[in-house]
């Protein structure tokens, strides 16, 4: 395996505070990192940087760690901007137009799913995310469930069985029997290909599932090897952060309506629950923003992500992400930064992502900037970009 050593780095985010100037994003200039193979073997200041085979320099760029974008839905077909834009004139979001990607999913064949989703991982990484999590949820049945996680195995070690996404149409009025197929032979032929289980527990909509249901889900997911998240708290305030904190999920998603009591309960998982929070949803279904601040202040740890879907925010853009929890949602830059990537790696359980430290994945983001603070100062602007040492 060859060395690279990567120089020229005006800013190295290495998200270690033992690094650096002692914040958490542990903010280094002047700096370089040897890259061997697929791990990072050093970091620190460039006047100090070891020899290695190759050398690439950055001419003064910020780098950052790639981004972990720990929440989306990207297998999918088909077209709902005429939803949007109904939105956009005060229809209300209830999950009901995710019939429309279902039909549209089910009708697709394989090699235009694995197009689409390479599209998709491409255009992430184009902006700056290395790791991404991928859900099923638009197949809704046996097979259209298991395809899509093979296929989402095709791109990522982080995939999540979403079959309890919504009660398909055909199981309206026998909604009982939609569970058990979900935590029977689906299951069965989903925890395979997925890592993760996850249920949009939602009682504000008809379509989505209540607190018993999506704990049943939930720990038949468990028994069978998989690990938990959960949809919560997105469209009112339900029971979603409540049961992901029970049952020591490792992430709750949305969390736009908290109570303090759901606060205090995220509080008190001293971290085996993360609230992660998904801003292009509210921005793309007029939603209220949720209070990031309050969270930090309680001690909760936070992650940012796309939520990438084409119902709720059919963005790919983590530094949109950011901008939006910056100016809308109280995160200073720097804790936004730290928010979608040590935070993120955290909701997905891994420590060897989200950060620039010996041992850890050479995932390299950099931008076309002097500082991580472009990532804000300039929003809608495309700084990001994953770093290629091929
Ligand atoms: O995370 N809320 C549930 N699921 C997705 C949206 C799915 C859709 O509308 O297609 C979400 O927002
Ligand atoms: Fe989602």
């Amino acid at each position: 395996m060859s060395t690279t050593l990567v120089t020229g780095i005006g800013e190295l985010a290495t998200g270690d505070p033992a690094l650096g100037d002692g914040s958490a994003l542990g903010l280094l200039s002047d700096a370089a990192v040897v890259v061997d193979g697929d791990h990072v073997a050093w970091v620190g200041p460039a006047r100090q940087a070891p020899d290695a085979d190759h050398r690439r320099d950055l001419g003064g760029r910020a780098v950052v760690p790639g981004f972990v974008d720990s929440h989306s839905h990207l297998v999918f077909a088909g077209d709902r901007a005429a939803e949007f834009a109904a939105r956009m004139s005060g229809t209300p979001y209830d999950g009901g137009g995710i019939a429309t990607s279902v039909a549209a999913t089910r009708a697709a064949t394989d090699e235009e799913l694995r197009g689409l989703l390479a599209a998709r991982v491409a255009e992430m990484r184009a902006q700056g995310t290395t790791t991404v999590e991928v859900k099923s949820g638009y197949g809704l049945t046996v097979e259209d469930e298991a395809r899509a996680l093979r296929l989402a195995r095709e791109v990522t070690a982080e995939t999540t069985f979403l079959g309890a996404h919504v009660v398909p149409a055909e199981y309206a009025d026998r909604r009982e029997d939609y569970v058990a197929l979900v935590t029977g032979p689906m299951l069965q032929a989903c925890a395979p290909h997925a890592r993760w289980v996850d249920v949009f527990c939602e009682p504000h909509s008809t379509h989505a599932f209540t607190a018993d249901e999506a704990r049943e889900v939930l720990l038949a997911g468990r028994a069978a090897g998989l690990e938990l998240r959960v949809h919560g708290n997105q469209l009112g305030h339900g029971p979603g952060v409540q049961l992901a904190v029970e049952l020591g999920a490792a992430s709750v998603d949305h969390c736009t309506y908290l109570s303090d009591a759901d606060v205090d309960a995220l509080a008190g998982s001293a971290g085996t629950t993360v609230a992660t929070l998904l801003p292009g949803v509210e921005f793309s279904t007029r939603s209220p923003w949720p209070d990031a601040r309050r969270l930090l202040e309680a001690g909760v740890d936070v992650a940012l992500a796309t939520d990438c879907n084409p119902g709720t925010c059919y963005s790919s853009s983590v530094p949109f992400m950011l901008a939006l929890a910056v100016r809308e949602m109280g995160l200073t830059p720097a804790e936004a930064l730290h928010a979608a990537t040590a935070g993120s790696a955290r909701a997905l359980r891994r420590n060897d992502i989200g950060r620039l430290t010996v041992g850890s994945r050479a995932d390299l983001t950099v931008l076309h900037a002097p500082s991580y603070l472009h990532l804000v100062y300039r929003p809608g602007v495309p700084l990001a970009r994953a770093l290629d040492l091929g």
